[in-house]
């Protein structure tokens, strides 16, 4: 292909193919190819000419522990790992309005605070926004540098000749352009050659940088995924709207753990932390309701205690609604069918709404015993005994499976006031040398047919009363 012939390039996944199409061949997505004039031609090879011999050099350095620049936020540097590793480079993604610009300025205050240099970029919105934004943190006293701008290059010329700074936050990549490049800001080309820029600059320099990162409705970074690949942190904001609670989850680190969160609550004068989220997903005060259980689950580290709620209703014959917040829907429908072969809890002809409280995310399995639990709690309309935490995965075969970490949940359970347990017998929470604690009960199961006889009993009666079939295996 000639150098200047134009491509088109998928914005959502950055496939570039030689003509336009209403739909993109390689992630599905509809209207997202836009035209781009192509940066550089195909690959010429190394022809001749030596290069220059690299120095080779042990694992081991001479130069100690990386530096980290630790905000005091303690959410947030759980998160990244214990603090933010000099020249490397973060992404923070989610959807618009979800307080990405808050945290970051929040975290540029504190770090500022702590006498770390921190420089604050915005794309987005004027000096006068920020620092009446920053008033409402509490921070206009901060040292922080502010500016706003789009143009890479007279970032880079500021930064640069400037005094050098310890963290940049660059408040959106969709917002930066580089001159060079002929596509509008927000395009796949442009995303890419700007962050690849400011992340040269930050290695560079030793700076840190945090870039904003848009997510389109369908959960992706907007631009390219090839984002994720040049940063070394991709953090995800995520919470419900509706909500105030706010997730910070970090999906890839390469200075430190993934699965970590960090949580926040919004609140009228910005991010609070929330140091034990336990508390916030849990509903003490109503007492027990059928069709709600509490999962004892692990985020990163840290145990999290979180309400799960079912719902099910008769629906109309022939096609069964099946809705769910906060956790995977072909799990929910794994566990119904398990429910239904293993158990002869047949749930075909009713509606089932599932609900993680909170606006928490679960990706556990082990969540798998408890939303089977909040189901037959609300088929059968008896509530989960007071005080009872659950956790397990469940197999096909409908065996009840150890999961990792039982003795830490049981701990967290124990800490608020449960008093009992429904776990795997393979393992039960306790693993060699460990103990439950002696506060919590446990209800030990290996198969899932005696959940419901933990639970409800007299299932056998309620079913035949409503005229479902029933037939243990
Ligand atoms: P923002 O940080 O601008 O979101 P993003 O950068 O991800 O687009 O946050 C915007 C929302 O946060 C807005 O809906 C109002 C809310 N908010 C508060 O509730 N309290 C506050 O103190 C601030 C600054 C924002
Ligand atoms: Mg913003």
């Amino acid at each position: 292909m000639a150098r200047s012939d134009p491509r088109f390039v998928c914005q959502t996944c950055g496939a570039s193919r030689p003509r336009w199409a209403g739909k993109c061949d390689a992630c599905g997505a509809w209207n997202s190819i836009a035209e781009e004039t192509p940066r550089e031609a195909a690959p010429k090879g190394l022809g001749k000419g030596k290069g220059r011999a690299l120095d080779f050099v042990d694992l081991a350095g001479a130069q100690g522990a990386v530096a980290r620049h630790l905000s005091g936020m303690s959410e947030l540097d759980r998160v990244t790992g214990s603090g933010l590793v000099a020249g490397s480079s973060i992404l923070l993604a989610g959807d618009p309005g979800i307080g990405k610009s808050t945290l970051l300025l929040q975290a540029a205050g504190a770090l500022a605070a702590n006498g770390v240099r921190a420089v604050y970029i915005s794309g987005e919105e004027g000096i006068e926004q920020i620092r009446l934004r920053a008033d409402r943190l509490g921070l206009a006293e901060a040292p922080v540098r502010l500016a706003a701008a789009t143009s890479v290059r007279d970032i880079l010329t500021s930064l640069e000749s400037a005094e050098p700074a310890d963290v940049i936050v660059v408040d959106s990549i969709q917002t930066m352009y580089l001159d060079t490049l002929d596509s509008a800001p927000g395009t796949v080309s442009q995303v890419r050659g700007a962050a690849q820029e400011l992340i040269r600059y930050a290695k560079r320099s030793g700076s840190v940088l945090l870039l904003v990162g848009h997510v389109t409705k369908e959960g992706q970074i907007a631009g390219p995924r090839v984002l994720e690949h040049m940063v070394d942190a991709v953090l995800y904001f995520e919470g419900e709207r509706g909500h105030q609670f706010r997730i910070v989850r970090a999906v890839k680190n390469r200075f430190g753990p993934t699965d970590e969160i960090g949580v926040f609550e919004m609140t009228g004068a910005g991010l609070a932390e929330v140091p034990n989220p336990s508390t916030l997903f849990l509903n003490p005060e109503r007492g027990p309701v059928p069709g709600a259980a509490v999962f004892a689950g692990i985020e990163g580290t840290r145990p999290v205690l979180v309400e799960i709620q079912a719902l099910v209703a008769p629906g109309p014959p022939g096609s069964p609604r099946r809705t769910v917040v906060g956790w995977d829907s072909g799990r929910l429908a794994m566990v119904l069918a398990v429910l239904d072969a293993r158990a002869g809890l047949s749930l075909g002809s009713s509606d089932v709404y599932l609900n993680v409280a909170g606006g928490l995310r679960i990706g556990e399995p082990a969540a798998d015993l408890a939303v089977a639990a909040a189901i037959v709690s609300s088929y059968s309309s008896r509530p989960v005994p007071e005080g009872t935490v659950v956790f397990g995965e469940i197999g096909l075969s409908g065996e009840v499976r150890s999961v990792a970490q039982g003795a830490a949940r049981l701990k967290e359970a124990a800490k608020l006031g449960f008093s009992h347990a429904i776990a795997p017998k393979a393992g039960g929470g306790k693993k060699k040398g460990e103990a439950a604690p002696a506060e919590i009960s446990l209800s030990a199961i290996a198969r899932i047919d005696e959940l419901i006889d933990l639970l409800a009993p007299a299932a056998e009666a309620i079913v035949a009363d409503i005229g479902v079939g029933v037939g243990r295996v």
